[in-house]
């Protein structure tokens, strides 16, 4: 029995999308990137490398890790670089990809050796909070203004657009394609490749796939150019539980049950975008809510239905953690960091990573 909290990756769970997404590159001609912001525990890529082709990333360590633990095609991208490090991510990447003009007018001679984009803005998103929204008012994300881009074509081969965001809906995908063609259709089809992000959720169950295929084939097509997607969340959805285990009940008026893990701490992403975690089936006459065990007031995991009252020493697992939860797992409160382990294909378990007192102390000073 391995001890509570640990995330559980489910390789099984985790090869679903996975040949999701091998169908995709297959049909389309598309290249698939792990975007390693949502998703960067190295202990699956043996399993992913198999049905992707490289990674993107949002800084240095990312770009570095892309290289050193996937391989294959690695796109350094951030939303800006400093001096002190853009040797080293040229060192490790194929393509770079810069977030203004600025940032190619500083970088572009000493990144000649490797291929060179830049983040395009259309305008629009798929976003439903502002927090996420590429698009928001005043956005530093990427360049805008198709004029002032041409100027710059001579020194760049490629462009990545990302405007999606948690997008189901494979009509608004194909409608902002549409748009973000009318605005920059002359630029696209001037470049090699084009990287269109990541949020666009086509592993989920009832996803228009071949739809989907065809439109970047068209796309493709049409501009002549290799199309790249950036998938996170849609490479490792619903491949992953927060193991946890109840260490405490009260009733104050609710039914409330606190656990050995923190929203605050390990699940970070439903507190910010204030959503409530995953249990299932969620069913039965019992409604609990389930805290965690940092000082938060407001470390809630949610309110869930269970056959029998919730007691001591009871499992608790939260479903689809994988995605902007280990890559942001923090020690607030000094709560105990969960572990990662990996359901193999036969079933059995396996833990890969322990943290400890000393990973705790060593994250300060
Ligand atoms: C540039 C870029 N690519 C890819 C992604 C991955 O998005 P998702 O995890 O929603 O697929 C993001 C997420 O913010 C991003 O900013």
């Amino acid at each position: 029995m391995i001890q509570t909290p640990y995330y559980l990756i489910d390789k099984a769970k985790l090869l679903r999308n996975m040949e999701k997404i091998a169908y995709v590159r297959d049909k389309s001609g598309a290249k698939a990137l792990l975007a390693l912001k949502c998703f960067a525990t190295w202990s699956v890529f043996d399993l992913m490398r198999e049905y992707m082709d490289g990674t993107t990333s949002s800084s240095l360590y990312e770009v570095r890790l892309g290289r050193e633990k996937f391989g294959g095609e690695t796109h350094a991208y951030s939303v800006a670089y400093g001096d002190n490090e853009i040797e080293e991510v040229i060192g490790h990447a194929d393509k770079i990809i810069f977030n203004s003009i600025g940032q190619l007018d500083r970088f572009a001679d000493k990144a000649s050796g490797i291929a060179r984009g830049l983040r395009l803005n259309p305008g629009m998103s798929s976003s439903s909070f502002d927090l996420a929204d590429p698009a928001r008012p005043f956005s530093r994300l990427g360049e805008w203004d198709a004029a002032k881009v041409e100027a710059v074509m001579d020194r760049i081969s490629g462009f990545m657009i990302h405007n999606n965001c948690e997008n189901k809906d494979f009509g608004l995908f194909d409608r902002m394609l549409s748009e973000i063609e009318e605005k920059f259709g002359a630029l696209l089809s001037r470049a090699e490749w084009i990287s269109l992000g990541g949020g666009i959720h086509f592993t989920g169950d009832d996803y228009p796939v071949d739809a989907f295929c065809e439109r970047l084939k068209a796309f493709s097509g049409r501009h002549g150019v290799q199309i790249y997607l950036e998938p996170g969340e849609a490479s490792i959805t619903r491949s992953t539980t927060l193991e946890t285990t109840v260490l405490d009940t009260l009733n104050n008026g609710k039914d409330l049950a606190v656990v050995d893990s923190s929203i605050e701490a390990h699940m970070l992403d439903l507190l910010i975008y204030r959503e409530s975690a995953k249990v299932e089936p969620n069913a039965g006459p019992h409604s609990v809510m389930i805290c965690g065990k940092s000082c938060l007031a407001g470390d809630i995991f949610g309110e869930f239905r269970f056959p029998e009252p919730l007691k001591v020493g009871d499992r608790v697992s939260f479903q689809d953690a994988a995605g902007y939860t280990m890559v942001k797992k923090n020690w607030f409160n000094g709560v105990g960091m969960p572990s990662i382990a990996i359901r193999d294909f036969d079933g059995s378990v396996r833990l890969v990573r322990e943290f400890t007192f000393a990973d705790y102390e060593q994250s300060l000073s």
